[in-house]
């Protein structure tokens, strides 16, 4: 070993895939592993981890699928997201034992991180629970605010419609786009999601995907037509919302999640000829592409929240070795808000 890396005996639980999953059957695909050691090279440092971010996005590294904007983690490696947790061992200048962070780490006990590969930040919780960190004041929160008020770049007046608006990060859109003056309407996956989003987080409208069809009900709520649409499933949802875009309306593209356990490349919206006739704007965002922006989000975020105008649900799965029933919930829907795994 060189001299600069640092071991630790550390007794860490990890998960990995053994084979990729079909479908939503996570149960068989992963594996929870075991190891006795960590070795910090220069420039890393470890955590003890208190919370893991379940994402739905993180189904694509579990695909063979080389084009995505972050490659597949090969079978047998430690499957990655992000991490809150506090530095037990550093071999950073900039990283002391005792920091509390939100990183990329594994799913595991303990992380190694290495800070080029995304970027960690210290989290202050004296006004914010930890755990918020993966929530409001995340990926998930600064998405949702990107999305609606930078790609979507919503009017008072305009209307806005979210898919997996129960979820984490549609819950927050549609609540951030109803803050910005917009009629807001949500697509989700059952009666019970539909009433709460509209009882509960102030949408003006939902669509229970899975009874309804999309398509007539956006003509019966939104006959003016959709401004924007903030896209996180793509495929036959965005079909049927493309039929009801208003003229110059805009489709801020999320997520994919309807394609996302798909082993091959789905064809584009049937309805593409109307992104001319309608003279749409399409425009995808990255939530690592605005990391750099959390000092200005967040105080946004943080007002809306105090002021009850931004809420978000948590559903905490405790222990490690529960992860796979947690992280099935985004693909089978038996999640509101965020899904998070308490290590
Ligand atoms: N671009 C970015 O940087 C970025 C960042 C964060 C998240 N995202 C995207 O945001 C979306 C939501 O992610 P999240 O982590 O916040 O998860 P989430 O919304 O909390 O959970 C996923 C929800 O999506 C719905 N869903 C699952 N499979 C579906 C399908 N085939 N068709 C329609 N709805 C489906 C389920 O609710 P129902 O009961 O309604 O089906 C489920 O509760 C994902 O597409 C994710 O990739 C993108």
């Amino acid at each position: 070993m060189g001299k600069k890396m640092i071991e630790i005996d550390v007794n860490n639980r990890f998960w990995v895939m053994k084979k990729l999953p079909e479908g939503n059957d996570f149960e068989n695909a992963l594996e929870i592993k075991e190891e006795s050691k960590l070795i910090i090279p220069e420039g890393c440092f470890a955590t003890k981890n208190k919370y893991l971010s379940m994402d739905a996005g993180t189904r694509m590294y579990m695909t063979e699928r080389e084009d995505s904007y972050q490659p597949p983690i090969p079978i047998g490696e430690k499957l990655m997201g992000t991490v809150l947790g506090e530095v037990i061992e550093s071999n950073h200048p900039e990283y002391k034992k005792g920091d509390v962070l939100r990183s990329y780490g594994q799913w595991s006990d303990y992380s190694l991180v290495d800070p080029t590969s995304m970027y960690p930040s210290k989290v202050d919780t004296s006004n914010i629970d930890l755990v918020d960190y993966v929530g409001v004041y995340g990926a998930n929160g600064w998405t949702a605010y990107v999305g609606v008020i930078n790609t979507g770049r919503v009017k008072a007046g305009d209307t806005f419609v979210v898919s997996a608006a129960a979820g984490c990060t549609g819950l927050m859109a549609g609540q951030i786009a109803k803050i910005a003056g917009c009629k807001v309407i949500g697509i989700a996956g059952s009666d019970e999601k539909c009433n709460l989003i509209c009882n509960d987080y102030g949408f003006d409208g939902a669509i229970n995907y899975k009874t309804e069809n999309i398509s007539n009900k956006l003509k019966d709520l939104c006959p003016e037509g959709v401004n924007v649409y903030f896209d996180n499933v793509a495929g036959s949802t965005l079909d049927a919302v493309l039929e009801n875009m208003a003229n110059f309306g805009v489709i801020a593209v999320c997520g994919l999640l309807e394609n996302y356990a798909s082993k091959e490349r789905l064809p584009g919206p049937y309805n593409y000829d109307l992104i001319l006739m309608k003279r749409l704007r399409f425009e995808g965002f990255f939530s690592p592409d605005f990391y750099h922006r959390e000092g200005e989000i967040n105080p946004i975020l943080e007002k809306w929240d105090n002021e009850g105008l931004l809420k978000l649900p948590i559903e905490i799965t405790d222990g490690l070795e529960n992860l796979v029933s947690a992280y099935s919930k985004l693909f089978i829907g038996s999640n509101t808000g965020k899904v998070v795994v308490k290590v």
